[in-house]
């Protein structure tokens, strides 16, 4: 079965108003009439501006993170009808820097992914180990874990709302690529995973995305492995040209 290539971009705190609409828009000319799917993810507050941009198109507007309430008194939190309410289809839960810099554990995660499947988002569920972890020898242990744990719970009629990226944290940002044939082991663990957890059939048709320094220079290689599905891009993510010439390898 072929799944369908899917390519996100994660503007992370990047672009004022301004800056995020004219991106939102170029993307928009150059993703005219491709097949894959596509997102893009920008910041809380240019949403509402960019959705007016990329409604209606086939450009999927996501956000980058949410509260794991629905309302109240959390201040500086955004709940996923907030998200709802401006535009938003998707979000990125349990990205590495939320992990690492905010101390979001597996079971806080785990409470976003339901609350936001509750709420009718589609979820990218971000894994991934450090540095440290691969040269322990503990890659495949540590995203495992990362997977089960943050789709406690969850059946298996909802995982067609979900998609898995795998972003090695020690390739984020860094220039450092895990090679397409050490990325795709990985992907494929995540996969039997899957079937044991679920079945079979739900591991095949899981979409996992790779992420990591995915730029136009390497984004073919990966593409083109049987497991990587799509790509969840940073730095490239931030200029049409970039963002588009990948848009074009996952065709
Ligand atoms: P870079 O593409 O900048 O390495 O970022 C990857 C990432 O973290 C996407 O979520």
């Amino acid at each position: 079965m072929a799944r369908i290539k899917y390519i996100a971009g994660n503007w992370k705190m990047n672009k004022t108003t301004a800056e995020a609409v004219a991106l939102a828009k170029e993307i928009v000319e150059k993703a005219k009439g491709l097949k894959c799917k596509i997102a893009i993810c920008p910041v809380f507050t240019v949403l509402s501006e960019v959705n007016k941009v990329v409604r209606g198109t086939n450009v999927l507007l996501g956000a980058q993170n949410m509260s794991d309430k629905e309302s109240g008194a959390f201040t500086g939190e955004i709940s996923p009808d907030m998200l709802k309410d401006v535009g938003v289809s998707v979000v990125i839960l349990g990205h590495s820097e939320r992990r690492s810099y905010y101390g979001e554990t597996d079971s806080f995660i785990n409470g976003k992914v339901k609350l936001a499947l509750e709420k009718g988002l589609d979820v990218i569920l971000c894994v991934g180990e450090t540095l440290a972890e691969r040269e322990a020898g503990k890659a495949e242990s540590v995203v495992t874990s990362q997977v089960v744990n943050g789709l406690k719970d969850i059946s298996e009629g909802m995982l067609s709302h979900i998609v898995i990226a795998y972003e090695p944290v020690w390739a984020i940002g860094t220039g450092k690529t895990a090679t397409a044939a050490d990325a795709d082991a990985i992907h494929k663990v995540i996969r039997e995973k899957l079937a044991e957890i679920y079945s079979a059939d739900a591991a095949e048709k899981m979409i996992i995305q790779y992420g990591g320094s995915m730029k136009p220079e390497n984004a073919a290689g990966l593409l083109a492995m049987p497991n990587i599905d799509g790509g969840l891009i940073g730095g490239a993510a931030l200029k049409s040209d970039s963002f588009a010439a990948i848009l074009k390898c996952a065709e």
